[in-house]
């Protein structure tokens, strides 16, 4: 990879940048705003969710554009109240009218569990994910995948399914890499894709992160998008400042060594949100 807009294959042939902006959170800021710079700042895949309420600034932002929508990759989410069949056929359609497209890039399930009470979370995600696939055959989607699925959950489906899932997106930074499902993903052709990249602030201030900062004379940030690029991981970085909307696609100019990179996959846990799709939320 030599930029943000070189591509990895997925399992159905479909290509996917190996970067993207992650908009969760945008909409606390100036919504639309933020995303007009993030284009301007160069990116053109934008993750989104039903959730995050960010897909109508997105649209808003790319009309005001002017760019074609095929320049665009389009991920989206189907919420945990939007699960099931029907459900997910329908949230489907908002996230195209909210996006004013007639197609995603990808289409992916939130969350394996609605909450970690339901016992009949396999059921619901076999029809939630027939409905996936249907959309996908329909065309209505190029790629399919889920987030936050760990490999209990995605062999549930894998056991059942017609359309192989393309992609798993999962927390994942320097201190949280949830080695068990990176090895079941890469062992099964699933890219893997990384929400908060850069961890929270304590990842930023470990001394590692600190120490290699400063070897490769690069930001705290650009060591963490560096390590995920290296790893074969998609960073969805996010930020609200188009000095650090840049910086975090400078990833291409350094490489982190064999060496520091066993250390980055061996230092001592941190940063981890707390989510863990089968608990309720650890707070710490
Ligand atoms: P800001 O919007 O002020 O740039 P994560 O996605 O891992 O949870 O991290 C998101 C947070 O990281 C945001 O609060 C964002 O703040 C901050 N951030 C993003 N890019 C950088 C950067 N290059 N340097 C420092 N902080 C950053």
């Amino acid at each position: 990879m030599n930029n943000i807009y070189d591509c990895y294959t997925l399992n159905n042939g479909v290509q996917i940048p190996c970067v993207a902006y992650g908009t969760y959170k945008a909409a606390d800021g100036d919504n639309a705003d933020i995303i007009r710079m993030a284009i301007e700042a160069g990116y053109r895949y934008f993750d989104t969710a039903s959730f995050y309420g960010t897909e109508t600034y997105l649209a808003e932002a790319v009309q005001n554009s002017k760019l074609p929508r095929e320049s665009f990759f389009f991920a989206s989410k189907v919420w945990k109240t939007e699960m099931g069949y029907d459900e997910t056929k329908a949230a489907f359609q908002r996230t195209l009218d909210h996006l004013n497209t007639t197609y995603l890039d990808l289409y992916l399930i939130h969350w394996p569990l609605p909450d970690p009470d339901c016992k009949e979370w396999s059921q619901l995600d076999l029809e939630t994910w027939r409905a996936m696939e249907e959309l996908y055959q329909s065309g209505k989607v190029r790629a399919i995948g889920f987030s936050n699925f760990l490999p209990h959950h995605m062999e549930n489906i894998i056991q059942n399914c017609r359309v192989m899932p393309a992609v798993d997106q999962i927390e994942f930074h320097p201190g949280y890499t949830q080695e068990a499902t990176l090895s079941y993903c890469q062992k099964h052709h699933i890219q893997v894709q990384a929400w908060s990249p850069i961890g929270r602030a304590r990842v930023l201030k470990d001394p590692l992160i600190v120490e290699l900062a400063a070897k490769y004379q690069v930001s705290a940030a650009q060591i963490c998008l560096r390590f995920a690029v290296q790893k074969g991981v998609i960073p969805l970085p996010k930020s609200s400042s188009i000095e650090r909307m840049k910086q975090n696609q400078d990833l291409f100019s350094f490489e982190i060594s064999a060496e520091d990179m066993y250390r980055l996959d061996t230092m001592p846990p941190t940063g981890w949100s707390g989510e863990h799709p089968d608990r309720q939320r650890v707070y710490f």
